[in-house]
């Protein structure tokens, strides 16, 4: 039988703003599901990045739910505090966070060396990115959505439905 020290380390955390959750994303935790029992999906506020997410919090969560409804050990959470605060109250110690490219580097080492410093207990591991997924962020399909270009296979389809009644774009089968 599985310690209680092993128990805690089957679940990791998966942070974000999801602003909105992409394709990239989603192709992120269920690689993450293939070596943790469990994925908590943490949606951060974030009131401060950039000019504000385009979606409020409850949107955010509600997209990235139904878009992760069909993976059972997959629980989509909001949280409004420190990373850090939110990974021990779900009971968790690993975080798993996904890289594209060199570009993403700097940011994460940053933040993972400040995320050490307040709770030194954590573990911070990176997943790369699929080649067919490393350009794709939530800001390029904002970008993309504004311009009223085709989101078409970078969201799933309830996001491109909200980025569409939003921006007037695109969500159409080439
Ligand atoms: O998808 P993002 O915007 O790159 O995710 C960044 C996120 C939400 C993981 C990060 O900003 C975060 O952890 N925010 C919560 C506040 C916090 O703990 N900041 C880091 C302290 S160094």
């Amino acid at each position: 039988m599985a310690s209680k020290e092993e128990k805690l380390q089957s679940r990791a955390v998966v942070p974000g703003t999801f602003d909105p959750i992409t394709v990239g994303h989603i192709e992120v935790i269920k690689r993450v599901l293939k070596v943790f029992d469990e994925v908590i999906v943490g949606v951060a506020e974030s009131p401060r990045k950039g000019n504000g997410p385009m979606f409020s919090l409850d949107r955010r969560i509600e997209l990235a739910s139904e878009a992760l409804k069909d993976y059972k050990n997959v629980k989509v959470i909001p949280f409004t505090g420190l990373l850090v605060d939110f990974v021990k109250e779900c009971n968790a110690r690993v975080i798993v966070k996904g890289l594209r490219a060199v570009t993403d580097f700097e940011a994460e080492f940053q933040m993972s060396a400040l995320n050490y410093r307040l709770d030194p207990d954590l573990e911070i591991l990176f997943i790369m990115s699929t080649p067919e997924n490393m350009y794709l962020s939530s800001s390029v399909v904002k970008e993309i959505a504004y311009h009223k270009g085709n989101v078409y296979g970078l969201v799933p389809e309830p996001v491109g439905r909200a980025l569409c009644e939003f921006t007037g774009c695109e969500y159409t089968e080439e």
